[in-house]
């Protein structure tokens, strides 16, 4: 089922890099015009000309997804000149590797205040707009398939990454009756440069990101395949949508076998984490 965006605007956090560039670059083949934001004002500004070069309007800003008035700032600008936005992709997100005893409290903070309230910024600026307009719409939040599989490697990530999906499923419920469907996107492990910005705790951390990277990369599912799955999770209305195949394996087996999957979870994570002592992937 391909989607059909003409006439349509979609915005995009994060949208300077990895699965939100990627996403609003399929969004505007679609035929969508776009509102992008992010921090990295150079990314941005590149992913705002490939757009526009695609025949589409851009509105681009530098957003902290973070902070409310930089979130309330870009809804008025986007009110200003429509109703509401037809598809809110909540997609700006960060990432911290360490187990709970090894992560320290800015990093919860900062770790919250970006994957979590950005995307309750996000949602309380933009959905009552959707909904008083009343022609439907669609909320795509971002996830991780850490949220709904936990490890001990990503103990404050898992947090806010399980708070989105329930976030999302509690609103979804809610948007029923206004048509606006919420889909929570699980990817699995995509190669984005989410791996060089993540803070490392607990290991060395230049030698655990060497394999990080070098994991990600011998993974290479790359963001562009995340968005092609996204735009069908938007035209099937998903309400969960794990995108890698490992994400789609971890979120059945979580559900029929969740003491086989944690016994299989803590073999994973050790490989990982000897991975990530010695610096290089295998073995
Ligand atoms: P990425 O690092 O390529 O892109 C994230 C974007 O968010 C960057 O452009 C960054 O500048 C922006 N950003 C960070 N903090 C921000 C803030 N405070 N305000 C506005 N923008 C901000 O990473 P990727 O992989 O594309 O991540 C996108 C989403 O996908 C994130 O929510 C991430 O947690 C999630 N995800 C990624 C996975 C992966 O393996 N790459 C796996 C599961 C989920």
């Amino acid at each position: 089922m391909s989607l059909d965006l003409r006439g349509k605007t979609a915005l995009v956090t994060g949208a300077a890099s990895g699965i939100g560039r990627e996403t609003a670059l399929a969004f505007a083949r679609a035929g969508a015009d776009l509102v992008v934001c992010d921090v990295n004002e150079r990314g941005l500004e590149e992913v705002a000309g490939a757009i526009r070069a695609s025949g589409r309007t851009v509105l681009s800003r530098r957003v902290d997804v973070s902070k409310a008035d930089d979130v309330r700032a870009l809804a008025d600008a986007v009110h200003a000149e429509r109703p509401a936005v037809d598809i809110l992709m909540n997609n700006a997100g960060v990432a911290v590797g360490g187990r709970f005893l090894d992560t320290p409290l800015e990093d919860w903070e900062w770790l919250i205040s970006i994957n979590l309230w950005g995307v309750i910024y996000g949602c309380h600026f933009f959905v009552p707009h959707m909904v008083q307009r009343g022609q439907g719409g669609h909320v795509v939040n971002v996830a991780s398939a850490a949220g709904y599989l936990a490890t001990s490697q990503l103990a404050a990530y898992a947090t806010t990454k399980f708070a989105v999906v329930g976030l999302s499923e509690a609103l979804r419920d809610e948007l029923v009756p206004h048509r606006i469907p919420v889909t929570t996107v699980c990817p699995g492990l995509i190669n984005t440069p989410i791996t060089s910005s993540a803070r490392m705790r607990g290991l060395d951390s230049a030698t655990a990101r060497k394999a990080l990277i070098a994991m990600y990369q011998r993974r290479n599912y790359g963001p562009e395949r995340v968005a092609t799955n996204i735009l069908k999770a938007i035209a099937s209305k998903r309400a969960v949508a794990p995108i890698s195949p490992e994400a789609w394996v971890m979120y059945y087996l979580k559900r029929f076998t969740p003491r086989l999957t944690a016994r299989v979870n803590r073999l994973v994570q050790s490989r990982m984490e000897r991975e990530m002592r010695r610096g290089v992937p295998g073995g």
